[in-house]
């Protein structure tokens, strides 16, 4: 087994934000809304994705652009190696804000005010890359997970040509376009949700997970994670073996960030401690059901993945 202190997991996001999270009671729009509790983290994607694998143990470098008194708040509040490309115009990070409800009237009980990240200049982008390029020429880089949207302005073969630029092993959570184009790459292992693998690919509104995956690996991904919420996820093997992953049963306390915490379990389980994928994606789905069961976004107990690990079901998929 490799030693953690030969394994580095590089984390690469373009859209980190300041998260606000805050609970109320009941949440009505158009009327003034208390928040019993809030909370202000740092998140994002692979924000989120380096977090937990930090958590777990593992060795982590999160490249990512960040800009203004909300961009040098993300990079105090992370505690791991971090290189940030720090905007030439200093153009702030976004905040998001997450409104979670305990008895929910109408509609979800959880709430997402997104606001949309700056634009990424050429220069920044530029040089973003080459640091990653330069990470990735690293011995003690094991792999390359690659999370989240892009800002406006950048094109869409962004995470298409770092897979291809990749000497590692690649895992990648995106949606449309920067999905779609990365998958001719052959990524090692895609984690899109299902809705997010339908609107990629085109494919119909009623498609099943597993359909999901399958066109996800006949359009170039070597292994595809399908997620679907509290349904849990189907994986599908460069082997072609299938798998139903059910996750336990839990009260979901804010389920945001749960596709970051799997991809966080898969990548520490898979690559830092040598497990098998399927192997791997039971751990990330203990790891995203101990996400569930916190307030914010992205933050996982270790204490809780270990009671939770025993009860994922593993199905086969004929
Ligand atoms: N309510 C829940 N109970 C138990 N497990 C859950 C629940 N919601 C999500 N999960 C777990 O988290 C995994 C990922 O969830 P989901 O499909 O919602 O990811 P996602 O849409 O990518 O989330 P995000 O983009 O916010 O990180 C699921 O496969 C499942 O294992
Ligand atoms: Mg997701």
């Amino acid at each position: 087994m490799l030693s953690n202190t030969l394994c580095v997991i590089l984390c690469v996001g373009l859209t980190p934000t300041v998260q606000r999270t805050q609970h109320f009671a009941s949440l009505t729009l158009g009327e003034v809304n208390r928040a019993s509790e809030t909370v202000t983290t740092a998140s994002g994607k692979a924000v989120n994705v380096a977090r937990v694998l930090d958590t777990l143990g593992a060795l982590v470098c999160l490249v990512q652009p960040l800009g203004g008194d909300s961009g040098r708040y993300v990079h105090k509040n992370l505690p791991f190696s971090q290189e940030i490309v720090w905007a030439e115009d200093d153009a702030p990070t976004r905040t998001c804000c997450t409104l979670l409800e305990s008895s929910p009237v109408i509609g979800g009980g959880v709430t997402e005010l997104v606001e949309e990240a700056s634009a990424l200049s050429e220069a920044d982008r530029e040089r973003l890359v080459a640091c990653v390029r330069g990470k990735l020429s690293l011995a003690l880089t094991t792999a390359l997970a690659l999370s989240g949207s892009l800002p406006p302005g950048t094109a869409p073969d962004f995470y298409a040509r770092l897979c291809a630029a990749s000497p590692t092993p690649v895992m990648l959570d995106a949606q449309k376009e920067p999905l779609r184009l990365a998958l001719v790459e052959r990524p090692y292992l895609v984690k899109p949700n299902r809705q997010e693998a339908i609107v990629a690919l085109h494919l119909p509104a009623d498609t099943s997970a597993l359909a999901c995956a399958q066109a996800l690996c006949e359009a170039g991904a070597q292994n595809a994670l399908v997620s679907e919420g509290k349904a849990g996820a189907i994986l599908l093997t460069a082997e072609n073996s299938a798998w139903r992953i059910l996750p336990p049963k839990i009260v979901a306390r804010n389920p945001i960030g749960s596709g970051d915490a799997l991809m966080a379990g898969v990548l520490f389980s898979h690559f830092v401690q040598q497990a098998t994928l399927l192997e791997s994606v039971r751990f990330g789905t203990a790891c995203a059901a101990a996400n569930c069961l916190t307030l914010t976004s992205g933050m996982v107990d270790p204490e809780t993945i270990n009671q939770l690990l025993s009860q994922v079901v593993l199905e086969s998929v004929q």
